[in-house]
């Protein structure tokens, strides 16, 4: 039976500033215990990696850039790589449905944004899931099995291991609307297929897979209850010290449990 760490993650998105960022993990850090088999991230703005990363114990926390470019230096005014986060974050966000849906991200850059994490020893979140079109149309498993393919293209099986991969169903996300387990279940089985099929069984029982969506302390448990999920990525309840902290405790709990490591 595998055994894979729980990962919490909260992606705070375009909130707070630096000085209540810096002020919201003062108060998390006193709610927070230090579990040996569950990491808590936060993802906060760009702008407070750099006092966030003084401010933490990385055994307590470790920080997650939301949004980086795939070129390592050079002329893209505005853009922060990956070399410049690199030692200042574990973590990065690839592929969310924000920087997909919003930003028109397509395949081809994201892939070459897990990759550039990757080189710059950074591991990538790569966010898949289907929109609620896609959904009704029945397509759910042909958008997984694009969107993983897509981003893992130019990965070898060593650089897999590096790679977590979050199902976050865009209708699902910050809607409040609940992805029903058996229909997360389905899409995680997907998911472990595909990495199966394109690095083998090993890797496939190795790879972290988070769900995200809508994700609320009342919610969590039956998430990670999910055979095969291994954490959460929550948006809106991550950006409130007590409903995170029930969150992050529900992670506990569940890494304490007997059946905690079934997949
Ligand atoms: P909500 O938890 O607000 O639905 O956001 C989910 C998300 O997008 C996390 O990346």
């Amino acid at each position: 039976m595998a055994q894979r760490k729980k990962l919490i993650v909260g992606n705070w998105k375009m909130n707070m500033n630096v000085h209540q960022a810096s002020v919201f993990i003062h108060h998390l850090s006193k709610k927070v215990a230090v579990h040996r088999d569950v990491e808590v991230v936060v993802s906060p703005t760009m702008l407070a990696l750099q006092p966030l990363s003084l401010q933490i114990d990385r055994r307590q926390f470790k920080l997650a850039a939301q949004n980086f470019y795939f070129r390592d230096h050079g002329a893209f005014t505005g853009e922060v790589s990956a070399t410049q986060l690199s030692g200042l974050v574990d973590y990065a966000l690839v592929g969310h449905s924000e920087r997909r849906h919003v930003f028109h991200e397509h395949d081809k850059l994201i892939r070459d944004k897990v990759q550039a994490a990757v080189r710059n020893r950074i591991k990538p979140i790569l966010c898949v899931g289907e929109t609620a079109h896609e959904r009704s149309e029945g397509e759910t498993t042909g958008v997984l099995h694009d969107q993983i393919v897509g981003g893992l293209a130019n990965i070898t099986s060593e650089e897999l291991s590096s790679i977590v991969i979050a199902y976050e169903p865009v209708w699902a996300i910050g809607t409040g609307k609940n992805a029903m387990p058996d229909d997360v279940k389905k899409a995680v089985h997907t998911i472990r297929n595909q990495v199966k099929h394109l690095f083998g069984e090993a890797a496939a029982q190795a790879i972290r897979v988070l769900y995200g969506g809508s994700v609320k302390p009342d919610s969590a448990a039956s998430y990670l209850a999910i055979p095969g999920i291994d954490g959460l990525l929550v948006g809106g309840a991550s950006i409130n010290v007590h409903e995170f902290e029930l969150i992050i405790a529900s992670a506990h709990h569940r890494a304490d449990s007997p059946e905690a490591w079934a997949l």
